[in-house]
């Protein structure tokens, strides 16, 4: 059976976005792969987090993979700090990734932009720690949003560099990203990607927005003047976002919502995309709600790191070894 991997930080309540370009594809996955679902943590603390919304949100993240659907009896779901081999694996990645290739990374260059108190060599070395998680698990696949792909071409530089130094040791991984949705777009800036750190709550549909809240925002969404419902990603940016969004709730085709709205306004689409996005959140916000405080979480979360433990050790042993690092190990 192939392997998956993919992990989300930590960093606020997942958005819309990071649910329609990752989540979503997770559910599917699970009955075909052998997963592994993260909360990467230690990726969240690359820029400053306060403790306290750094401890509830790691929570929050593991109550949505299960509220969404995601079986533990199928797939891991683990804290990567409850992993010290990530950490491991991610400090021997530093070791063979080139300072100029990860001052490439476009989210670097954008992250490392809006720092006020200075930029972290963490929030350099993030996709050698990504790599790292990826790695470990001999993944096969990793379903990802269209921002990841960067750090994904990285992994796998990284792994193909490895392998030629060490010998054939690491899977190098593929990437797979979502039909549609691979990059939703930020509401009231309909050409800058939905985030969940990103400071206008307006912007931003979280999966645990109220229904009158995701309501007022996809109303108050920025589109254009000339009132046609027509997918033009170019021209029409703000429509074309709320198109992508309702067709896959929906399930209907670009063509289909356009004829559905050909005699309709702006007002009556909106409701309609409101619509939509709430049959799917509603029932998931539900179930989050019930799994948030219970022990069954937690135990979960425990069984997930041990599973993770020994497959990541068991790796990580191999590396270390390739690499001469300690003594032999078996
Ligand atoms: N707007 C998006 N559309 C589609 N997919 C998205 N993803 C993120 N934003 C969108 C995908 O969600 C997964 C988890 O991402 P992450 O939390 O590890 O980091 P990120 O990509 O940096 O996500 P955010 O929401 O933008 O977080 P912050 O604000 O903390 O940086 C990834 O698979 C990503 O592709």
């Amino acid at each position: 059976m192939k392997t998956i991997f993919s992990g989300i930080q930590p960093t606020g309540v997942i958005t819309l976005g990071n649910y329609i370009g990752a989540i979503k594809q997770f559910i599917e996955l699970q009955n075909e792969y052998q997963c592994y679902f993260c909360i990467v943590d230690q990726h969240a603390i690359t820029v400053p987090q306060d403790k306290q919304e750094l401890r509830k949100a790691i929570r929050s993240l593991a109550a949505f993979y299960l509220a969404v659907g995601i079986d533990p009896n199928k797939a891991t779901i683990f804290i990567q700090s409850e992993v010290p081999a990530h950490a491991q694996a991610g400090w021997i990645m530093q070791c063979i990734s080139y300072i100029g290739e990860l001052e490439r990374m476009t989210q670097f260059k954008d992250k490392s932009k809006t720092q006020r108190e200075g930029v972290s060599s963490g929030l350099l070395t993030y996709p050698p720690l990504m790599a790292a998680d990826i790695l470990l698990y001999k993944t096969d696949v990793v379903p990802v949003g269209d921002d990841q792909k960067q750090h994904l071409e990285l992994t796998r530089d990284l792994a193909e560099r490895f392998n030629k130094r060490y010998g054939e040791l690491l899977t190098i991984p593929e990437v797979r990203m979502p039909k549609a949705g691979s990059k939703i777009m930020a509401l009231q800036e309909p050409t800058k990607k939905m985030s969940k750190s990103d400071p206008n709550k307006k912007s931003t549909i979280t999966l645990l927005d109220d229904p009158s809240v995701i309501e007022k925002k996809i109303k108050s969404a920025v589109t254009d003047t000339d009132g046609v419902v027509k997918y033009d990603k170019e021209n029409k940016p703000g429509i074309s976002n709320l198109m992508e969004i309702h067709s896959i709730f929906s399930g209907l085709s670009f063509t289909e919502i356009e004829n559905a709205f050909k005699d309709k306004g702006y007002g009556d689409f909106k409701a309609d995309v409101a619509r939509v996005v709430l049959n799917e959140l509603v029932p998931i916000q539900n179930r989050y709600y019930e799994l948030l405080n219970s022990s069954e979480l937690d135990d979960i979360l425990d069984e997930g790191a041990r599973k993770a433990n020994i497959a990541a050790n068991k790796t990580l042993k191999k590396i270390e070894n390739a690499i001469g690092l300690g003594r032999k190990r078996k």
